[in-house]
């Protein structure tokens, strides 16, 4: 019993470390193939979506030429990790209103993974 104890808190500490050091930007990049129908990494283009070019530390709707929605324009977000995962979650619920069809990304991991991906679109 004692020894299948410790076995058990080792493991909680070695998953707990891994969940501590999570975000990886390389699988947050295959995670963004579920964006890239609607979302370019080039500045200024735009899809379905606006481009998320340094979308990171910016402002919402902020790219120009693009039509957002009245509830992007006026939501007052900054895209931090905060944002952006409550975001991500749920879209049209983090924003009711908004245009982004996409109904959002359940996995904390996958969350975490494509915020540090686009941490990295500068
Ligand atoms: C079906 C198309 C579609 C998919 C898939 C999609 N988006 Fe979007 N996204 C949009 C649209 C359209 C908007 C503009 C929303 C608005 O104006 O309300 C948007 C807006 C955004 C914004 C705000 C941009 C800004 O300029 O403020 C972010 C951030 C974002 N999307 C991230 C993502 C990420 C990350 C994914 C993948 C996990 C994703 N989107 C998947 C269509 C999509």
């Amino acid at each position: 019993m004692k020894f299948l104890a410790i076995i058990g808190v080792s493991l909680m500490i070695a998953l707990g470390g891994g969940v501590a050091s999570a975000a990886n930007a390389d699988k947050g990049a295959k995670v963004f193939k579920k964006c890239k129908a609607c979302h370019s990494l080039k500045a200024g283009k735009k899809k379905v979506g606006p481009t998320l070019h340094g979308i990171f530390g910016s402002k919402a709707a902020k790219m120009k030429g693009f039509r957002y929605s009245k509830a992007m324009k006026k939501s007052g977000v900054t895209w931090d990790e905060a944002t952006l995962d409550a975001f991500l979650i749920k879209p049209r619920k983090f924003m009711k209103g908004t245009k982004m069809g996409f109904a959002g990304l359940k996995k904390k991991k996958d969350r975490d993974n494509v915020i540090a991906y686009l941490m990295t679109i500068k």
